[in-house]
């Protein structure tokens, strides 16, 4: 699939279909439309003066042109009232456009912006791109017959000439992203037969090379070497061993402090001896193949850094292990020496990727660097706290905090801090060790999964914790999801580098 700008007049549009956006205030036919009105008949005159088609959030028509023109559909969109319309409201209403269209078995769209003020031109291209990349993203890897399904291969964003240049920057920023984000989403859909710690580091070196990435995998053997012992314990259990990955961009001066971004990759987690339940109707281990989420969006934003040539260096850190149950799988009781020196006493083998995520953070503290970020699918309980219409996020510095939180602004990612008040470290100290990897009574557990992280990433480097435990996989269809991995985050953290490369 390809997306392009092009300036032309909607009448001239060669394109199989076209959407138009209607408020719900006044749906009316203005001088821009009058062109395609008479190629169908007055056909969307009176759609819209009969009130057949309101503008209502949500609603939408296709109106068939029966004459042989080459725009065989218009396809009406409503945007609701204009004081409530927001870029969320752009993209789920391109999202059901583009689904709708495709259903029609079209193989070319064309999306109006023609009305478009200037000082949007660069968000609507980003986010009319975003739709289609991620809307339209389907995996047929694993189904034998492909009976080829209709695809849309081309995407005409109609733009003014003067809003061209910006809206055209969108579109590249935004083609680097999806397609990373769409990469992310086939590795996440591999299950775990396929996708094992070997397959995760042959491919990570696979996409280094790509992108002139530097990489180094440190093995099971290296790990115990340097005392990396919280990710060696957790991955134990798997007869693919446990590793670390480290891939580099340096797009920025030498010497410049990279940012670095750490992922979790748990390739499966059945939970290990505290096994998760996969009984009917509350399998809590289903599409735990999500549970490398973080790692995969680290790899391919690192990845993406490097297409986009972004003016920085940054490192991305993510430790891969398998939670399995057998005869060398860790137990709770058990006490591991965390890479920091931290003795971690094991009270619950299912809270695992804070372990990993221990050694890996405490690793990435001696690289020198400007902020740390991490994205890990770390707590069921976010859903509990939060729902999913944010995820939590939380850290050792505000500045930090708050420049994620406008990088979710613009990349219609929500987020939500939570506090990481000393209190809420008191339940996580052990009787017979430093720290234990949960408290006993189970309160605020995104918050406890925060502190415990916390405590492996020095006070003086700027540290935040993205949990993207609920977004990271669908079960619906709905907006720019499709069913499956999201890839949700990666839009957040790109949106995140673009800051620290402007400064802001
Ligand atoms: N990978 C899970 C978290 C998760 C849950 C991800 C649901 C995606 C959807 C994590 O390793 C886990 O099992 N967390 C436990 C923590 C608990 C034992 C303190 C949880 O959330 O129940
Ligand atoms: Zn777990
Ligand atoms: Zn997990």
């Amino acid at each position: 699939m390809e997306v392009k700008t092009k300036v032309c007049a909607l009448e001239q549009c060669d394109e199989e279909a076209i959407v138009l956006f209607f408020s719900e205030d006044a749906p009316k036919i203005e001088e821009m439309y009058r062109g395609i009105d008479a190629l169908f008949n007055g056909a969307l005159g009176s759609m819209l003066s009969s009130k057949d088609f309101r503008g209502e959030k949500d609603e939408l028509k296709v109106i068939y042109n029966g004459r042989r023109s080459k725009v065989k559909y218009l396809i009406l969109t409503g945007m609701g009232k204009r004081d409530k319309q927001s870029y969320l409201t752009l993209q789920n209403q391109v999202a059901g456009a583009l689904r709708k269209a495709r259903e029609l078995k079209v193989k070319s769209i064309a999306l109006s912006s023609i009305k478009l003020p200037v000082d949007m031109a660069e968000q609507v291209g980003k986010i009319l791109t975003f739709a289609a990349y991620l809307t339209l993203y389907r995996n047929t890897t694993f189904k034998s017959k492909k009976n080829d399904m209709p695809e849309i291969e081309k995407v005409s964003l109609i733009v003014a000439k003067d809003n061209e240049k910006l809206v055209n920057q969108g579109v590249q920023y935004a083609t680097t992203v999806g397609e990373a984000v769409n990469l992310t989403r086939d590795v996440v859909n591999t299950p775990a037969n396929i996708a094992h710690t070997d397959f995760m580091a042959e491919y990570a070196q696979k996409i280094a090379r790509q992108n002139g990435l530097k990489c180094t995998i440190f093995e099971d053997k290296q790990l115990k070497k340097m005392g990396m012992n919280c990710i060696l314990a957790v991955g134990m259990g798997s007869l693919h061993k446990p590793k670390l990955v480290m891939v580099e961009y340096n797009g920025g001066r030498k010497g410049d402090k990279p940012v670095v971004l750490v992922g979790k990759g748990i390739v499966f987690d059945t939970g290990g001896y505290s096994l998760k339940t996969a009984a009917f109707g509350q399998n809590y281990m289903l599409n735990m193949k999500d549970d490398k989420a973080g790692a995969t969006i680290t790899l391919h934003a690192v990845a993406a850094a490097a297409k986009l040539k972004l003016p920085l260096n940054v490192i991305g850190i993510f430790p891969l292990a398998e939670n399995m149950v057998s005869a060398e799988s860790y137990r709770v009781d058990d006490i591991y020496k965390a890479y920091n020196g931290a003795m971690v006493e094991v009270r619950n083998t299912d809270a695992e990727g804070r372990l990993v995520l221990a050694d890996a953070l405490a690793y990435a503290c001696q690289k020198n660097p400007k902020a740390i970020i991490d994205l890990a699918t770390l707590t069921g309980a976010a859903l509990y706290a939060i729902g999913n219409f944010a995820v939590p996020i939380m850290g050792n510095n505000e500045a930090l905090i708050e420049k994620v939180r406008r990088a979710s602004d613009a990349s219609l990612e929500r987020v939500w801090a939570f506090p990481l008040w000393d209190e809420y470290l008191e339940p996580l100290k052990s009787d017979i060790a430093d720290l234990k990897n949960v408290t006993d009574a189970g309160d605020a557990g995104s918050i406890i999964g925060g502190i415990f992280l916390k405590q492996f990433v020095k006070d003086d480097i700027p540290w935040c914790h993205v949990d993207i435990a609920i977004p990271t996989f669908s079960t619906q269809e709905k907006g720019v999801n499709t069913k499956g991995a999201t890839g949700f985050g990666m839009r957040l953290v790109m949106e995140t580098l673009v800051g620290f490369s402007k400064g802001k």
